[in-house]
């Protein structure tokens, strides 16, 4: 009884963890053949509230119960009111049966939309075979305000809290708040914040645009009195960070749009009627920390009735006269929370607290006490040997929060306009004596979804993976910083451009990058110069080019990743002048300046090398860009201008003696290599001094710097190298991710060097964590690409090397999941590999190089023998041998192949 109960049981899991993983689990009435599309996405959103697109993008995961199946076309229906798209009618659009075989980047072509209106959308598709599928559950988009004139309130300000009371004659059918502020804002509606929000709005180049944010307040509102209140903060406008602050006072921008049962509208927006006053911050700042006085808090002011008489108007400031753009990415949030897990006395009156983890974000404190008391928070990532927290690296950032007590009973506070970088946090003047429970961690940073995994069966690789998680979303605030802790957490573009395509495989990043693309265009000059940091504070213009080159790179990983054909055409003008720019630097084709070159390197390369590298890496990109447009005038020029390029990189940095590039490091040779700019009959003897430098001169380490060790992996694993790339990977004294890991990180560190003192050295820097985009693509062997982007085709190429003996990598495309798992003992290679509906792989299996006939089984199926391929199997339509590994071409599906050989 009890085995046939757990057998049952297990038959579940099973049935439920393959329904969630979608795959085709026929039900009771059993579907066959295409099931509706799922996870419906418009501007690579689900359901965004105030999108200001006038032609949005839709894209839809298609599933099936065949291998090998593909959209032949769609029909989509966009519909004003829910009941009309239950009737299957598409008011807005209905975009008929519409032959082809786009599941995303589908771009709206109905009526014109409207501001403040929302819309309900569904899909079905048909199959290759002409099967149509049911029509998807419906989703859902909101227009916000399209022109500047529908903002009819005006910049205001004067004091942290504001307040305004609407009565309402009839109860709410739809109301919507768009907000914003110079600084960063908490909305509050009848005592209640408003949404999940957190230091919002983004940080942007304020003066040139500022982003508002959308929230759906229908329920939040009520027939009678009604209370707004809104909190503000200085945040990165009133910061002067590499120069003065940008503005000297916060402001709130605010326009609600409320329809009644009356058929009646009302408009609440932010003018001198609003009242202000200070509220119980007393200083906030995003390096500093918080000061906040709960003796000075005002019960119920953010609720109807409240006495404001004492409070003064609102004062109209001029704020920004900058475009107002609709937030369109995930905000910043309080994603999880962190429990302590040791609480320590070092000194009289001093509670230090590990949290076992750095990140970003704040801490919850409960505490209870006499009025007028101040707790102390200081935050740190490290600890001195005497236990006291050590604050060296973290520089000029105060980074410290105060709380004074109200001393009535339990009170709990954490700030609302700042975040620290920490993983110890040092309570001074706490009443009594506190315990584990009475700090609690708050992660918090640009809430991006996870939608990749990796896994191997080396826990060191699974420890990296996992520390360099954690760096990627700790920089994630709202634009990629560097650090998350001292004073700077700046757009450092080097550092974005390093981790972009590592964090797209990770997780959910288009809507994030398309946004940051932005904030780049935001700040180029009309010479075409950019700038290091985006937005503007730190660095110089223009930017060093292995900082700038983040402007094409990421738009050309955004294309790649997503198809996005629309980020080219966006950009293709400001990245145009970006190279013309670069030229115009470069008279005789080698751009030589450099201001940081191969960064934190162990051994430095010549700036002019890497500069000179980005040069013709970005004008090849452009000439890309070009044909994908259709500028086939651009192209050409741009493919000229590269052939140009390459020449006089090879003129000026080959030494055809030495067979090195400028002085011969690991990242001169790295960088030629993985842009295959040494002269054919030269590569092998470039390969050959970069693997001897590794080996023999550096017993197996790197010598690079971050922007060399973003190419050393992937230049190897060209190479046919993967073994000497793992090694790296997985060394463990210095220098070297694992030694990092070895020495308690569980961020990144900025250098190699482990470092604690005052000078550059932060515990939470990214860029060193490109390496994980080589875990996915290498280990894992998921790859793009290139000529049919956005997974249309897949290159499903692992590499089996040395000890490892699994690895299971997972990335949530556009399409939907593909995944590739592999295991190696001896005598046999198994691989499982989900390819989406709507896309096709190639996948290359290798052989275990002891193996000489082998035989290959896909499920029961024979698919390979005796040197050739067999046919028959679904989905798999061909197959071959080359260079050691067997190719096959398939449909979508789920396969498990097993190689196996004498
Ligand atoms: C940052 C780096 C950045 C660099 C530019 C540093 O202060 O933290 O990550 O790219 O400056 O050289």
């Amino acid at each position: 009884m009890r085995n046939s109960n757990s057998i049952f049981k297990i038959v579940t899991v099973v049935a439920l963890l393959a329904l969630i993983a979608g795959w085709a689990v026929p039900s009771a009435r059993a579907a066959e053949g295409p099931l509706p599309p799922v996870n419906l996405r418009c501007e690579y959103l689900q359901n965004p509230v105030g999108i200001d697109v006038r032609q949005p993008r839709f894209a839809w995961v298609l599933r099936h119960t065949e291998r090998g199946q593909m959209q032949s076309a769609y029909q989509v229906l966009v519909a004003s009111r829910p009941e009309l798209l239950a009737r299957d009618k598409g008011d807005a659009w209905d975009s008929g049966k519409t032959a082809s075989d786009d599941s995303t980047q589908v771009v709206y072509g109905g009526k014109p939309l409207e501001s403040d209106h929302s819309y309900w959308w569904k899909v079905r598709y048909w199959d290759k075979d002409g099967n149509a599928s049911e029509y998807s559950r419906p989703a859902s988009f909101d227009v916000g305000l399209l022109a500047r004139s529908e903002w009819k309130g005006q910049w205001i300000g004067g004091a942290n809290l504001l307040r305004q009371e609407v009565t309402l004659n009839s109860p709410v059918v739809r109301a919507r708040a768009y907000v914003t502020a110079l600084g960063y804002y908490e909305l509050r509606i009848n005592g209640e914040k408003i949404g999940g929000n957190e230091l919002d709005p983004a940080w942007t180049t304020y003066p040139v645009r500022v982003l508002y944010s959308a929230y759906d307040i229908t329920t939040h509102l009520r027939a009678g009195k009604n209370a707004f209140g809104a909190m503000l903060g200085g945040g990165w406008a009133l910061l002067g960070a590499g120069g003065p602050a940008p503005y000297n006072q916060p402001a709130l921008l605010l326009q609600v749009n409320i329809e009644l049962a009356d058929g009646k509208t009302v408009q609440v927006v932010s003018d001198n009627s609003w009242k202000v006053t200070a509220g119980p911050i007393v200083s906030d700042s995003v390096w500093d920390g918080e000061v906040y006085d709960a003796r000075r808090e005002l019960p119920g002011w953010d609720s109807p009735g409240f006495d404001d008489s004492a409070w003064s108007a609102a004062q109209i400031l001029e704020g920004s006269k900058g475009t107002l753009s609709a937030q369109m990415m995930p905000p910043i949030q309080d994603v999880d929370s962190m429990v302590p897990v040791a609480l320590t006395h070092p000194q009289p009156g001093v509670y230090v607290y590990d949290l076992g983890q750095n990140f970003s974000g704040w801490v919850d404190l409960h505490v209870t006490g006499p009025r007028g008391t101040q707790v102390q928070l200081r935050f740190a990532e490290l600890l001195y040997d005497t236990g006291m927290i050590n604050r060296e690296n973290i520089r000029g950032a105060k980074s410290r929060d105060i709380y004074i007590l109200r001393g009535d009973g339990e009170e709990s506070y954490h700030p609302r306009f700042t975040y620290h970088g920490f993983r110890y946090v040092e309570v001074t003047g706490y009443p009594g004596t506190p315990s584990l429970d009475s700090v609690r961690g708050h992660v918090v940073h640009t809430a991006v979804k996870t939608t990749g995994s990796f896994v191997a069966s080396k826990p060191l690789l699974n420890q990296i993976h996992k520390v360099i998680r954690w760096s990627d979303l700790t920089n994630l605030m709202s634009v990629p910083t560097d650090c998350d802790q001292r004073n700077e957490r700046q757009g450092w573009m080097g550092d974005a451009q390093t981790s972009a395509e590592g964090m797209m495989l990770n997780f959910d990043m288009a809507a994030f990058y398309t946004n940051f693309v932005r904030d780049i265009r935001d700040v180029q000059d009309p010479d075409g110069t950019i700038t290091d940091t985006v937005p503007h504070r730190y660095g110089s213009r223009p930017a060093d080019p292995a900082w700038g080159t983040a402007f094409p790179l990421i738009c050309w990983y955004l294309y790649q990743q997503n198809g996005d054909r629309r980020i080219l055409e966006e950009n293709y003008d400001g990245l145009k002048k970006y190279v013309e720019f670069l030229h115009s630097r470069a008279p005789d084709n080698v751009l030589r300046y450099s201001y940081y070159g191969d960064w934190v390197a162990i051994e430095e390369t010549p700036g002019a090398e890497v500069s000179d590298f980005y040069y013709y890496y970005d004008t090849l990109l452009l000439s890309q860009m070009a044909a994908v447009l259709g500028n086939s005038a651009d192209a050409a020029t741009y493919t000229q201008l590269a052939r140009q390029i390459k020449d006089a990189f090879n003129h000026e940095f080959f030494d055809a003696k030495t067979g090195n590039y400028a002085n011969g490091t690991q990242t001169a040779n790295a960088l030629s290599l993985f842009l295959d700019l040494a002269p054919k009959d030269a590569r092998g003897r470039v390969a050959g001094n970069l693997t001897n430098d590794i080996l023999y001169a550096h017993d197996t380490h790197v010598t690079t710097g971050f922007i060399g060790i973003r190419y050393l992996m992937p230049a190897l694993t060209q190479l046919g190298d993967s073994h000497l790339a793992y090694d790296l990977a997985v060394q463990t004294t210095f220098p070297s991710w694992g030694y990092m890991l070895a020495n308690g990180a569980t961020t990144l560190w900025e250098l190699w060097q482990n470092k604690t003192g005052p000078s550059m050295n932060s515990h939470d820097h990214h860029m060193m964590g490109s390496v994980d985009a080589w875990f996915y693509e290498a280990l894992g062997g998921i790859n793009v690409d290139p000529e049919h982007p956005g997974y249309r085709h897949i290159r499903i190429e692992p590499q089996v090397v040395r000890d490892l003996t699994s690895v299971s990598a997972t990335v949530g495309t556009v399409r939907g999941q593909v995944t590739s798992a592999w295991t190696h003992e001896p005598g046999a290679i198994t691989l499982q590999v989900d390819v989406p509906v709507n896309s096709t792989a190639t996948v290359s299996i290798p052989k275990d190089e002891e193996m000489t006939a082998i035989t290959v089984h896909e499920g029961d199926r024979t698919v390979w023998d005796k040197g050739h391929f067999v046919d028959g199997t679904p989905g798999v339509t061909a197959g071959k041998f080359a260079a050691g590994r067997v190719v096959f071409e398939v449909g979508s599906g789920h396969y498990a192949w097993r190689v196996t050989g004498e």
